[in-house]
């Protein structure tokens, strides 16, 4: 008989989740908490994660946190070498902090597109130089990317953060690709229009606006939650990927 506790429970295993003091990243947290993992939550300051922590504890599973801005060279690495150092070994790494600034390209300034590169792609790079050897010489590991519809379908508006996460995708899956044979899998999650603390601005323009915002998103017609994230994030996680690796799941509502 499957044992589904055994192909998708997450218990023995410890995950990181960058930017997981709210939105998608905190909803993923508290699923792989639930799923039986050890969770260490993110933001970019000391305080950021505290209420999720709070939260994942009080519901009996098990975490702790860290922090950093992303934006800072180096801090990738900094904090998946304090993870692996803390909790002994690191299986798990759900890539899902990022900046989004929006702006056509005609107005992008040099700051506001380093500030994008920093955070979504150069981190990207050093957080898989130093979990994936670590990873590969246990033998297990996930890498889930965070990235998004505009990474294939482009839309002017946020040209340079899509660009960032095309380029971040493709990394997954040069990298899946190079770790495939030690058990390695990295594999892409893309979400469409999410309520989270990124549409504020959207939502803040009034319930009829957002109404009609959400209506034009997707073939369903409605914004997605951030907990229609978790079932997907859980299976990328889990001995249920241990066959699919470099790949894309689309969370859109349709496209
Ligand atoms: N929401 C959507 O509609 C949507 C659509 C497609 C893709 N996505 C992708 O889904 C992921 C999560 O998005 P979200 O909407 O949940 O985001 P969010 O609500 O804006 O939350 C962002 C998270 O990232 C952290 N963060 C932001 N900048 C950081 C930095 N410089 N260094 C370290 N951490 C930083 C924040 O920490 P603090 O709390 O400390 O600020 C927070 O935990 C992102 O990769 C995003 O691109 C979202």
């Amino acid at each position: 008989m499957v044992s589904l506790k055994k192909i998708f429970g997450l218990s023995g295993r410890t995950a990181l989740v960058t930017g997981s003091s709210r939105g998608i990243g905190a909803a993923i947290a508290l699923g792989l908490a639930e799923a039986g993992a050890h969770v260490v939550l993110h933001g970019q300051l000391a305080s950021s994660a505290d209420n999720k922590l709070k939260e994942i504890l009080e519901l009996g599973g098990s975490a702790e946190s860290t922090y950093g801005d992303l934006n800072e060279k180096g801090m990738g690495r900094k904090i998946i070498e304090q993870c692996e150092k803390r909790t002994g070994h690191l299986d798990i790494v759900i890539i899902n902090a990022s900046a989004q600034i929006n702006n056509t390209l005609r107005d992008l300034s040099n700051s506001e597109l380093n500030f994008q590169i920093n955070v979504n792609l150069h981190s990207t790079i050093e957080i898989l130089q130093t979990c994936l050897p670590l990873m590969a010489s246990r033998n297990w590991g996930r890498v889930v990317n965070i990235g998004s519809i505009n990474q294939s379908l482009p839309n002017p508006v946020v040209t340079a953060y899509a660009a960032t996460k095309a380029a971040q995708h493709n990394l997954i899956q040069s990298q899946a690709r190079e770790y495939a044979k030690f058990g390695v899998v990295l594999n892409t999650l893309s979400p469409g229009l999410i309520d989270t603390d990124r549409n504020a601005i959207q939502k803040g323009k009034g319930e009829k606006h957002w109404k009609k915002y959400t209506q034009k998103a997707n073939w369903m017609g409605r914004e997605g939650q951030p907990t229609e994230m978790v079932g997907a994030a859980i299976f990328l996680s889990s001995n249920a990927s241990s066959f699919i690796t470099g790949e894309v799941i689309s969370l859109s509502g349709g496209r």
